[in-house]
């Protein structure tokens, strides 16, 4: 079953914070010369219209991206997203939105490598076409955890893996467990930063602590809930977890949801902490 359209919800309060950690990583990655890896388990459409019928029809973006479009950020992480969707919107007008290999395309330099996969066989296409004509870069129509085994370890031995499933099947919870053991066994120097959403707080924590309890060390959890917890209402909050984090990523992503959860809702929360230590 593939009925998940990123292109309903792309610029929502889940997106910036899965693409403001994106950001922070690559940008800390790219600090050393040596090339490195980033692949895309499930990479979605690549680019999106925000004057789609989908994206006009749920305005996810107006909660998300819409707030901070024109915002001059002093944290430079969040600074560096903001530009970055600026400079795709050459006009000033808020018009597109990229998905996290886009981000990626935009922020690697030349000689670092992309791998994606995405299984939808329409974004398919749309992403396969992003990258038309790029060197170093594998996007395949393929299940994301066939990727894991068909594609990792990739060349360069450091890089980033997004984890970023649509959660739409329960199997889908012991799938992303199962990919993950097995991704970092073949690519244990990367860091791994897998997206979640909270909608019933008792049910993802459980998923949180299957991912502790697989003995994997350094995780860092970074979260931000515009809403309270509360079941029946929909996605509240979203985070990333963070495996193998930058050592300044903590610190980073601190200061930035202390300036950004403000921004994006008056009551929102945020949380950045160490679950599983080095
Ligand atoms: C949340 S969206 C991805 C958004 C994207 N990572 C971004 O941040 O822009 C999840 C994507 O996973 C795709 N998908 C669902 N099941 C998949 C699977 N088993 N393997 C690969 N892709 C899958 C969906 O078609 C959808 O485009």
């Amino acid at each position: 079953m593939l009925s998940y359209r990123h292109s309903y919800h792309a610029g929502n309060h889940a997106d910036v914070v899965k693409h403001l950690v994106e950001v922070a990583i690559l940008e800390y990655l790219k600090k050393k010369d040596k090339p490195f890896c980033y692949h895309d388990t499930h990479a979605g459409a690549g680019l999106y219209s925000l004057q789609s019928e989908h994206a006009q029809k749920t305005s996810e973006y107006a909660g998300g991206i819409g707030k901070l479009f024109q915002y001059q950020a002093k944290n430079s992480s969040l600074n560096s997203y903001i530009k970055l969707v600026q400079q795709l919107n050459p006009t000033g007008t808020l018009q597109f939105y990229p998905g996290s290999p886009v981000i990626a395309k935009t922020l690697l330099r030349k000689d670092d490598s992309i791998q994606a996969t995405e299984l939808h066989p329409t974004d398919y296409p749309l992403l396969a076409a992003q990258f038309h004509g790029r060197r170093h870069c594998r996007i395949e129509q393929l299940d994301a955890y066939a990727g894991i085994r068909a594609m990792l370890p990739p060349l360069h031995k450091r890089g980033l893996v997004l984890i970023d499933p649509p959660y739409e099947l329960k199997t889908e919870y012991q799938d992303l467990i199962k990919g993950l053991q097995q991704a970092v066994q073949r690519f244990p120097q990367a860091t791994y930063a897998i997206w979640y959403p909270v909608i019933e707080r008792a049910s993802i924590e459980a998923v949180l602590q299957a991912i502790v309890d697989t003995g994997i060390r350094n995780q860092l959890r970074i979260e931000m809930c515009p809403l309270p917890d509360s079941e029946g209402f929909g996605m509240t909050g979203a985070g990333m977890w963070v495996i193998n984090p930058p050592f300044t990523l903590a610190y980073d992503m601190r200061d930035a949801l202390a300036e950004l959860a403000p921004i994006l809702s008056a009551n929102a929360t945020w949380t950045v902490q160490q679950e599983v230590a080095e």
